[in-house]
C-alpha cells in the first residue's frame, strides 16, 4: 500500500516536472512559478517553522511569482523517498538532516555526526559558515542539488525505557538511528544495537517495542510525542542535529535571474530566522516535557559525562576511513577543538 502510494506519489511528480508543470517559464506567462518544500518534521520545529519564514519571505519578495507549498510531518515522502522525489523533480525542495546523505554517496556529511565534535553552537557555526561547510555542499552538485543553506536543529539528547547514565546502561538496548554509518558506530561502541528507520516511523517503533529508545533533539522529540512512550531522558548532548537545504539543481539554474535572487534573499533571512529560534525550540520543548511528566530528565555528571566521551572517541578514529581523516582533522582545527 505504501509503496504504491509512494510510487504513484513519484510518477505523478515525475511526469508533472516532464510537462513542465510548476517549471519556470512554462503554463503561460502569469502562472507562478510552484516550489513544493517537503519535510518530515513537526511544522512547530526550528526546520519546520524556517520552512514556513521562506515560503512568507519568498511569496513576498517575488511579489507573487513564487509560491511555496509547505508539506510537514512526511505527508508527501518519507526520508529516503524525498531525496528521490527531488532528483526526479518531483518536489523542489529539501531541508534533509546532515545524517542522511550518506545513501546518497556523499559520506563526508557523517562528520556532523560524530559525537562530541562540536562544543557548541559557535563551534559547529565555524565549519557551516566557512570553506569547510561551502566545500561540503559543492559536493551536492554531482547528484543534481544544489546546496543552499545550513539550518539549526541543535544537540541530541538519548531516550529509553531506562534511565541512560553510563555507556554500559546501553547495552543490548535497540536505538531507532538515522541512515549515518557514524550513527551506527556511535551506537556499536556504546553496547546498543542500531536500527536505521525512518522518521515518520520512529514514534509507532518505540511504543510497540520494536525498539527500546533513539536519540534526537529535544524539538523533535517532544512534537513527536516520543515523550510519551520513552519513561527516561538523558540531557547529554552528545551529538548535533542539523539540516542542509536543498533544491533540484536544474530547476534553481532554470530560473529567471531576478526570481532567484529574490529567492536567495528569502532563504538568506529564513536561514538567520530558522538558526535564532533553534536553541529556544529546544530549550522549551524539554520544559514542555518536563511539565507533561512522562519522561525522567537526567543530566550527566561530569564524571559521567567523561565516561561517556571515553568511550565515544573510538568513532572519530572509525570514522577516519569512511568520512575523511583530512575533512576530520581540517574540522578539529576550525572549531579549535586540537
Ligand atoms: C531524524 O530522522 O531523526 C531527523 O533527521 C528528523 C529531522 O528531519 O529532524
Amino acid at each position: 500500500m505504501d509503496v504504491t502510494r509512494r510510487q504513484f506519489g513519484l510518477m505523478i511528480g515525475a511526469s508533472a516536472a516532464a510537462l513542465g508543470v510548476g517549471l519556470p517559464g512554462s503554463a503561460g506567462a502569469q502562472a507562478p512559478v510552484l516550489i513544493k518544500f517537503s519535510h518530515v518534521v513537526a511544522p512547530q520545529t526550528p526546520k519546520g517553522k524556517g520552512a514556513e519564514k521562506f515560503k512568507e519571505l519568498a511569496e513576498k519578495y517575488t511579489g507573487g511569482k513564487v509560491k511555496v507549498e509547505v508539506y510537514p510531518n512526511s505527508q508527501l515522502y518519507k526520508d529516503k523517498e524525498e531525496v528521490e522525489a527531488l532528483q526526479l523533480g518531483a518536489v523542489q525542495m529539501l531541508a534533509p538532516s546532515l545524517a542522511k546523505f550518506g545513501p546518497l554517496g556523499v559520506k563526508e556529511f557523517e562528520a556532523f555526526d560524530l559525537p562530541f565534535i562540536f562544543e557548541d553552537r559557535g563551534a559547529l557555526r565555524k565549519v557551516t559558515d566557512g570553506p569547510i561547510g561551502k566545500d561540503l555542499l559543492k559536493k551536492l552538485e554531482p547528484k543534481g542539488f544544489l546546496g543552499l543553506a545550513y539550518w539549526d536543529n541543535g544537540f541530541k539528547i538519548m531516550s529509553a525505557n531506562r534511565p541512560l547514565k553510563t555507556p554500559e546502561d546501553f547495552l543490548g538496548l535497540k536505538m531507532r538511528i538515522q541512515s549515518s554509518k557514524v550513527l551506527e558506530a556511535q551506537m556499536r561502541t556504546l553496547g546498543a544495537l542500531p536500527q536505521v528507520m525512518a522518521f515518520s516511523e520512529v514514534y509507532q517503533a518505540l511504543q510497540t517495542g520494536v525498539v527500546d529508545g533513539t536519540e534526537n533533539p529535544p524539538s523533535n522529540m517532544f512534537t513527536q510525542k516520543m515523550h510519551e512512550v520513552q519513561k527516561h531522558a538523558t540531557l547529554s548532548n552528545h551529538g548535533y542535529l542539523g539540516y542542509a537545504v536543498i533544491v533540484n539543481k536544474k530547476f534553481w539554474d532554470g530560473l529567471a535571474p531576478d526570481i532567484r535572487a529574490a529567492l536567495e534573499k528569502a532563504m538568506a533571512e529564513a536561514t538567520v530566522f530558522a538558526n535564532d529560534i533553534a536553541q529556544k525550540e529546544n530549550d522549551d520543548a524539554i520544559a514542555e516535557m518536563q511539565k507533561a511528566g512522562k519522561t525522567v530528565f537526567h543530566t550527566l555528571t561530569d564524571a559521567e559525562k567523561k565516561a561517556w566521551k571515553a568511550k565515544l572517541v573510538a568513532v572519530h578514529k572509525d570514522a577516519s576511513s569512511r568520512v575523511g581523516k583530512d575533512l576530520i582533522e581540517a574540522i578539529y582545527k576550525a572549531t579549535g577543538a586540537k
